[in-house]
């Protein structure tokens, strides 16, 4: 692991874009519980069910139900030290984005500037009849089902299985990865697409790719450097490295 470190330290001494791709893992510190594993979200509940557009169709009121239930859990946890972290760096290198699978909005909250969101928002919702953004609006007072003035139903701006991703989002962290000069996977198993895709496309480009998680997945064999522990205690390190490194601040 120290020369994993050792390697990181002078990669970094170098960098001046960094992208850090995130995933469940990275808020788990925090709270929030991850998708798969043991006492991942999908173990217990079908996706089927609820993170699918016909679903929602037959059974709004229980999806509302369940990602107003995930919304609560957001609301009363925070960002967690690797959150920080990742949004401290902005300090130190001329470009941080975060390109997130993540929609609990933590890494806005802890102040990350540049943030893609692939799988949505859960902060965000909008009508499926005319579009219309019904965004960070407390939307369950006095109705289960919230409605639009147009009569539509609203619903939460998450990227449901079977549905694109939201396009920008999506070729803005493209290009990102094509541009970096290093690459965080933090805290995800890769196994969605075509989200995990980003991971490769840096890959391809011959961008250094790091991986922080707390056991090995489908990128372990191709990352450059692997980190096995808990995000919220590895981040933190980093930033000590950096501090080291770069101790007057931005290239
Ligand atoms: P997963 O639940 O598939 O994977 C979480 C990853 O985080 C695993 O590889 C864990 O080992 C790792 N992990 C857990 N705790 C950690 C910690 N403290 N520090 C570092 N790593 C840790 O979550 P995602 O890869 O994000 O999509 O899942 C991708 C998508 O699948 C989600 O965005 C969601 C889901 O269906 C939608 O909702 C559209």
């Amino acid at each position: 692991m120290l020369q994993q470190y050792e390697k990181l330290k002078k990669v970094l001494s170098s960098a001046k874009k960094i992208v850090f791709f995130t995933g469940a893992g990275i808020s788990a510190e925090s709270g929030i519980p991850t998708f798969r594993g043991k006492d991942g979200i999908w173990n217990k509940m079908k996706p089927e069910e609820l993170a699918n557009f016909n679903a929602f169709l037959c059974n709004p009121e229980l999806v509302w139900d369940w990602y107003q239930y995930r919304k609560k859990i957001v609301h009363e946890a925070s960002p967690n030290p690797a959150h920080l972290v990742i949004s401290e760096l902005q300090n130190y290198f001329d470009e941080v984005t975060v390109v997130t699978q993540n929609v609990d909005n933590f890494h806005n909250r802890a102040g990350s500037k540049i943030v893609y969101e692939l799988h949505g928002n859960i902060e965000k919702n909008y009508c499926i009849s005319c579009g219309k953004r019904h965004d960070f609006e407390n939307l369950v007072v006095g109705e289960k089902v919230p409605k639009c003035e147009c009569g539509g139903l609203i619903r939460p701006d998450i990227v449901w299985f079977g549905e694109y991703l939201p396009e920008d989002a999506y070729s803005l962290s493209e290009l990102a990865a094509e541009t970096c000069d290093v690459m965080f996977v933090i805290g995800t198993s890769a196994v969605v697409y075509p989200a995990a895709n980003i991971a490769y496309i840096a890959k391809r480009n011959g961008k250094i790719l790091v991986e922080i998680n707390i056991e090995r997945t489908e990128l372990s064999g191709i990352a450059d450097i692997s980190l096995i522990g808990k995000a919220g205690e590895i981040l933190p390190q980093i930033l000590q490295l950096v501090k080291e490194e770069k101790s007057y601040g931005k290239n």
